[in-house]
This record gives C-alpha cells, sequence and structure tokens, in this order.
C-alpha cells in the first residue's frame, strides 16, 4: 500500500488527474481501487483526498461506504493492478480515453430524432392512452388553490424577466403566499385545456404529442397557510394533495441533492418526476428525447414566473436518483425524477455569477 501511495503523492502537474481518469474512467479498475481506500490508513488516504473538490469528496466517501468488503488475497491482486496503473500512466490513460470516447460516441444517439426506428406505438396499436394526473386519495387532505391572478406579478414586462432571469442559490426567510405558489403552479403545469375522454391536455408549456409526462411534487416550508410537508399538484383540479410530513424533509432533499443546501433551504421545492409511459404509448423509444426536452419547458418557465415576482429559482440537474425517487417513493420504473428547482425570495441583488467548476 505504502509504495502505491508513494507514487500518488509524487505525481506531478497533470499526472494525479490522469490517474483519477485512468482509474474512475474504467469500471474494472475503480472498483479495485475503492476496495483499496476502503482498506487503507488514514495517513493514506489524505495523500490521496489533498486537494479534492468537496462534491467529490462526498462521492468517494458514499462509494467508499457501498464497495463490499475484501479479503487479503484480492486486496494485494488490486494492488498489484491499480500500482501497475499508476506506474503505466500514459498507455493506460490512451486506452481509458478511447474506451471513454466509444462510451460517449454510443450515448449520442439519445441526443439524435431517432423516428424511423420507433416500431409500432402502442397508441398505433388502438390501446388505451393513460390519464394525464396521477391517480390520488379522494379522501386525502386536499389544498384548494386560489385562481391564478395577475395581481402577484410585481415585473410585468417580459423583456425585463427574460433579460434578468439568472440562477439563484440564495433565499430570504420571507414567505411566499398562496396566490404566489398557485400562480408558478399554473406557469409550469397549468392547464389551458382538457380533453379527460382523450387522456389529453393543453398546458402553459409545451409537450411533443400533447403528451405531458409529468408530475410536480412539492416540499413546502414556507408558504403561507400552507403546513410544511410534501404535496403533489394536480393540475386538473388546480389542488394540491397532501403527501407526507418528515422532521427531517429539508436534510434529506438537500442530501438528495449531493449536499447543494440550497434545494432543501427555500420556501418550496419543485420536483418533477416522469411517468414515461405517457408519451411511450405515442413515440415507444423516442420518448427519452422528448421528456428531456419537455423538462426544460417546466423549468424554465419557472424561471421567468419566479423573476416576475421576486423570486428565485435554480434548475436542479445534480441529483442522487436512488435517494430522490425513495424521499417520494417513487418506484424508479415506471415513475422517477428527471428535475428540480428550489424557489425563494430573493433579494433585488443579484448573485454572484456562479460558473460551474467545470465550465
Ligand atoms: C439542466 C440544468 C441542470 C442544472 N443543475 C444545477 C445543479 O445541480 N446545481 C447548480 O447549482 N446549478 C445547476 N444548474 C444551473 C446552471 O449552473 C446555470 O444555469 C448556469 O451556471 C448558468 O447560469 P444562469 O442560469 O444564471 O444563466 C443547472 C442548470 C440546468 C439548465
Amino acid at each position: 500500500m505504502k509504495d502505491l501511495f508513494k507514487v500518488i503523492s509524487e505525481f506531478k502537474g497533470n499526472k494525479k488527474g490522469m490517474f483519477l481518469e485512468t482509474v474512475f474512467g474504467n469500471d474494472d479498475y475503480s472498483g479495485l481501487f475503492l476496495h483499496i481506500l476502503k482498506k487503507a490508513d488514514e495517513e493514506y488516504k489524505n495523500i490521496f483526498f489533498k486537494g479534492m473538490a468537496k462534491e467529490d469528496l462526498k462521492w468517494f466517501e458514499d462509494s467508499i461506504k457501498e464497495s463490499e468488503d475484501v479479503d487479503e488475497v484480492k486486496l494485494n491482486e488490486d494492488l498489484a493492478k491499480i500500482k501497475e496503473i499508476a506506474n503505466n500512466l500514459d498507455k493506460h490513460e490512451k486506452e481509458a480515453n478511447q474506451k471513454k470516447n466509444e462510451e460517449a460516441i454510443e450515448l449520442r444517439k439519445h441526443l439524435k430524432a431517432g423516428f424511423e426506428n420507433c416500431g409500432i406505438s402502442d397508441q398505433s396499436m388502438g390501446k388505451k392512452s393513460v390519464p394525464m394526473e396521477k391517480e390520488y386519495d379522494k379522501n386525502g387532505t386536499i389544498i384548494e388553490l386560489p385562481e391564478p391572478n395577475k395581481k402577484v406579478i410585481l415585473k410585468e414586462n417580459i423583456f425585463d424577466c427574460i433579460g434578468d432571469r439568472e440562477s439563484r442559490r440564495k433565499f430570504t426567510d420571507e414567505k411566499l403566499s398562496i396566490d404566489e405558489l398557485s400562480y408558478l403552479l399554473w406557469a409550469t403545469q397549468g392547464v389551458r385545456k382538457a380533453f379527460p375522454e382523450k387522456n389529453v391536455s393543453l398546458r402553459t408549456v409545451p409537450s411533443g404529442g400533447a403528451r405531458q409526462p409529468f408530475e410536480t411534487y412539492l416540499t413546502i416550508d414556507k408558504v403561507e397557510g400552507v403546513p410544511k410537508g410534501v404535496y403533489r399538484y394536480l393540475p386538473l383540479e388546480h389542488k394540491l394533495i397532501f403527501l407526507f410530513s418528515d422532521d427531517n424533509m429539508i436534510n434529506k432533499v438537500n442530501t438528495a441533492a449531493y449536499g447543494q443546501s440550497f434545494v432543501g433551504n427555500c420556501a418550496v421545492c419543485f420536483i418533477w418526476s416522469t411517468i414515461p409511459y405517457r408519451c411511450e404509448w405515442r413515440y415507444t423509444t423516442e420518448s427519452k428525447k422528448i421528456i428531456a426536452q419537455d423538462s426544460g419547458h417546466l423549468c424554465q418557465n419557472l424561471y421567468l414566473a419566479v423573476e416576475s415576482i421576486n423570486c428565485g429559482t435554480c434548475g436542479i440537474g445534480a441529483y442522487s436518483q436512488k435517494l430522490m425517487d425513495e424521499f417520494l417513493n417513487l418506484d424508479g420504473i415506471d415513475e422517477f425524477v428527471v428535475y428540480a428547482a428550489p424557489v425563494g425570495k430573493v433579494e433585488i441583488k443579484k448573485e454572484e455569477p456562479k460558473v460551474p467548476r467545470e465550465a
């Protein structure tokens, strides 16, 4: 173990980055190295983790915890392999890069239009579509929302709303009014016209084939007149249904967002799930792209709507799929989270632009 960490401690320039790329660009190697880290003394771990970003440290901590235990024989095999990699980085990095490129090119197919490969849809086969809103307990606790009303708007000019839009990650402790929440829900998923017999609705956001494959969950902490808790929006009725309360709600959301603490610490966090079959019924395999495209519409409308009422938001793509789905009791197969956006009141002063680390 000592030899390996000596080599790592002596990496110069970009070598440590190369080592990480090589080891973590390959699932086989990353497993081996996690075994080693799991068994390593603090002293060695410190050598490895020195200068690492907080988010990466967290990833390592979690992955080490989750990795299987290994015996001495296996550990020695792992050490020999990783030492060989550390000592022959140039060769290994080249192989790893090639593999990564091939994988990336393969995955790009998901961004391309592929209607010709869709096959015959359930719609074409005459199968009935599924409801445009998830079932809910009619005896549950329902919160009536006021009709969406222009009176909440402080900044009326669409030109200004677009020009001033930015991601906001600092919110004040001020509560949102229920009129403001009603407006934001209408702006993101509000129904303009419903055709219940056809399971179709037209909303304030466009959606490929009018499939509207999303459900909106809210973690409410600061909304006047609404008890704290987790709710689901019922777009057809323009109401909320209370789902559950959890004293640890804010922490759980923050943890699920990889420690981005503004995600839970807000007035209300929008968490959007998708029910893919709503879209697959019509577009089969093409749905994945349409759902991704559609989710952007929801969040962009939220960005513009919050801008008009002195609130802020930030699209959240970095979250743990498993933790976020578990938090909302979603099965992760027929329904799972695709996007989130915390909302809160903001100081008028703009935030310093936060450029993403990789940008
Ligand atoms: C799909 C998507 C995912 C994002 N995920 C995160 C995130 O997880 N955490 C975060 O702080 N910002 C996130 N952002 C916000 C971007 O970092 C932000 O839009 C970008 O830095 C540009 O800044 P602006 O929105 O103020 O123009 C995300 C934005 C988008 C569109």
